[in-house]
């Protein structure tokens, strides 16, 4: 089962082709992020006309790098929510038209279920059920992945997503756009995550939603203090103690649904999943509660084509099809489905 895939949810072009899901044949992924760095975030209009200009490229390019033509390919698997409306059209419609002059299946994928599917590309043993948290630009899920296209929503972000949060912070300490990486690395540089105190939010009654929009502003406000009152920043051991409180947030949140929903298997994904912090605290948490851990190689962590066409292949399995209607959308909850 040889599948298309594309992913323009956001400000990533991309194009992958797989057989039978997690064979990964060839990808290939055009980054508009230096365009949007000069704004300080993504502009939605560049990002679709960007998506526009190479989509048919990179699909072309992808073929010939999989040594396949158009004939070989037995479904089409597209983004179809959530993320830039105009971004994601793009690719709805360039599916479409492949599907439709081929007259192939034309498979929707949801990216969060992408997200998650780029673990099943990472590590060939993993299988549902297992635990997921999805830590995004967008996105801040935790999901009990009980097969490959139904998942339970268990907690999220009630306010910010936190990559939202990390790129605020980054732009606050001066480190462009997006800043989540940087910001990671800076943290390394000798921080000290005891030197700011920030808060850990606690949402009454619902023990697995996070909120991450007060942590934004507590370090805003250490931003502004400081500078009125002409101190110098240590902005290592403020990167630190950010990391140390979006881990603290968001680790132990993940071991104890783990811990009640019964799963020996705990993964991570998207761009967030990156962050040394988070990593080095869930890799002692599972150590320690005896629970296996799968992270993502930092290719497959943020957006992608591959875990679309992966996603897309399990969604086949399962008979989700969609017609010439299909259409995009900005917001649908992960355990949702529309087309
Ligand atoms: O999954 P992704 O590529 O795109 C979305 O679907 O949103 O995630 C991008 C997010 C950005 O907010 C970026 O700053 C953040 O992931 N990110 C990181 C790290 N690398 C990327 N955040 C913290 N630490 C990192 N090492």
């Amino acid at each position: 089962m040889i599948i298309l895939s594309i992913e323009t949810s956001c400000d990533e072009t991309a194009v992958a082709i797989s057989r039978n899901g997690r064979e990964l044949l060839s990808e290939t992924i055009f980054s508009q992020g230096e365009m949007h760095a000069l704004y300080g975030g993504v502009v939605p209009e560049i990002a679709s006309r960007n998506h526009v200009a190479h989509i048919g490229k990179l699909a072309s390019s992808t073929l010939e790098k999989a040594g396949l033509v158009k004939s070989q390919l037995d479904a089409i698997a597209v983004t179809y929510a959530p993320g830039l409306i105009g971004a994601l059209l793009v690719g709805v419609n360039f599916a479409k038209g492949l599907a439709m002059a081929l007259d192939i299946p034309l498979i929707p994928v949801h990216h969060i279920m992408g997200h998650i599917a780029a673990n099943y590309i990472a590590y060939p043993e993993l299988e549902p059920p297992f635990l997921c948290a999805i830590v995004s630009g967008g996105n801040s899920i935790i999901a009990d992945v009980r097969s490959y296209t139904d998942i339970g929503i268990i907690g999220r972000s009630r306010d910010d997503a936190a990559g939202e949060c990390f790129d605020k912070v980054a732009r606050l300490l001066g480190l462009g756009y997006p800043g989540g990486a940087a910001l990671d690395e800076l943290a390394q540089r000798g921080g000290d995550d005891t030197v700011y105190n920030l808060p850990r939010p606690v949402i009454d009654g619902y023990p697995y939603d996070m909120s991450f929009s007060g942590l934004k502003t507590a370090v805003a406000n250490i931003v502004h203090n400081g500078q009125q009152r002409n101190e110098t920043l240590d902005k290592a051991s403020l990167a630190a103690s950010f990391a140390a409180a979006v881990s603290d947030i968001l680790v132990p949140r993940i071991m104890e649904a783990a811990k009640e929903y019964n799963r020996d298997n705990i993964a991570i994904a998207g761009g967030v999943a990156a962050n040394t912090r988070i990593q080095k605290d869930l890799t002692l948490a599972a150590q320690a509660m005896g629970k296996t851990l799968y992270i993502p190689p930092l290719r497959l962590c943020g957006d992608n084509a591959a875990m679309i066409a992966c996603q897309g292949y399990y969604e086949y399995i399962a008979g989700t099809r969609a017609s010439m209607d299909l259409n995009a959308y900005a917001t649908m909850p992960a355990d949702a489905r529309y087309w």
